[in-house]
């Protein structure tokens, strides 16, 4: 088997908290993950669950308390390493009077090139993600969408292995989004792994070959979307018309929702010959049965509604 494109191993980060930042408080804790070669992953949790902190101990930007990870079977600590990823920040911050082929003119001049090289490489890279025709524009006329088009194009500026993307989807309408999920499907297409952090559950839904859910700063549950949402119990929706003056079944009276004439009625998938029975009995025409399938969306609800102070959020003064 290839090497892993992320092994996370233990990561634990503490924060100082309070005036006089003498007390600590767990915001990652003990995390272990590991993502393969070539995989899209969506790492998922809401606000405040570690995930920035994640990201930024991936890149190297801030120390972990303990454990530690490896890109590409390199440690984090090595900063030779951190050639090979690409790194977008949650909120990235760009000069607003550069126009995108300035900005990514300047982020190229790190690395050692020809000016023709870099001229022809960041046509490319404009066009790559959709902003050829805009490249000239100054970048405070941009839409939100457009500058995060901007920051993925510097994350893959020297076409890094591996790209950890925070938060690229948020606060982009539908249509931005669409544009960022494509740039991320292409570039998995190259081959590179992609390792992005979200809290828009239907866009992990859609990409991901794999997610994480973190919440409180503990690793919840990994897996395919698909695998996830199958350790639920399925519930059935049925869409029915009942003959006039006929009442609804009284055993199903209590769950049915009107809807002008139609009726809506949410039964387990175990009970559901016996409220078809009930329905036959009412000479009721059936409209639709379909299964209601948990989304992502639910699943993280209820983790979100059963957080619980955690021992690991409790504060600890050092001393
Ligand atoms: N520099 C910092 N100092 C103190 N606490 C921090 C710092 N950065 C993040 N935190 C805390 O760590 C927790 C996790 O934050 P973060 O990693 O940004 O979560 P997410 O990206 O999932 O929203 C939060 O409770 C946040 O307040
Ligand atoms: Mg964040």
């Amino acid at each position: 088997m290839s090497t892993p494109a992320i092994e996370i191993l233990g990561l634990t980060k503490d924060y100082p908290v309070g005036f006089w930042r003498k007390r600590m408080r767990r915001s990652l804790d003990d995390l272990s993950l590991t993502v393969e070669d070539g995989e899209i992953f969506g790492f998922l949790g809401p606000n405040g669950a570690g995930k920035t902190t994640t990201l930024k101990l991936l890149t190297g930007l801030i120390f972990p308390t303990c454990g530690t990870a490896r890109i590409r079977g390199r440690s984090i600590d090595d900063i030779d390493m951190h050639r090979q990823i690409g790194y977008l920040p949650e909120q990235p911050y760009f000069y607003d009077y550069l126009t995108a082929r300035e900005l990514l003119d300047y982020y190229a001049r790190f690395s050692p090139s020809s000016a023709i090289e870099r001229r022809g490489r960041i046509a490319h890279l404009l066009e790559r993600v959709g902003l050829a025709s805009a490249a000239d524009v100054q970048l405070r006329k941009y839409s939100k969408g457009m500058l995060q088009r901007v920051g993925i194009a510097q994350a893959i500026l020297d076409d890094p292995q591996v790209l950890l993307l925070d938060e690229p989807m948020s606060g982009l309408d539908p249509v931005g989004r669409r544009e960022v999920r494509d740039i991320i499907v292409e570039l998995r297409k190259q081959g590179r792994t992609i390792f992005f952090s979200t809290h828009i559950l239907s866009d992990a839904e859609m990409l991901c070959d794999r997610v994480a859910i973190l919440a409180g700063g503990k690793l919840q549950g990994v897996g395919a979307p698909g695998e996830i949402m199958s350790l639920e119990v399925h519930a059935m929706d049925i869409l029915f018309e009942l003959p006039a003056g006929q009442d609804v079944p009284p055993a199903l009276s209590e769950n049915v929702t009107k809807i002008g004439a139609r009726c809506r009625v949410e039964v387990p998938e175990s009970e559901l010959y016996a409220a078809l029975d009930q329905l036959r009995r009412s000479q009721a025409r059936l409209l639709s049965i379909s299964p209601i399938r948990p989304t992502l969306e639910d699943y993280f609800l209820r983790l979100v509604q059963d957080e619980k102070p955690r021992p690991n959020q409790a504060e600890v003064t050092v001393r």
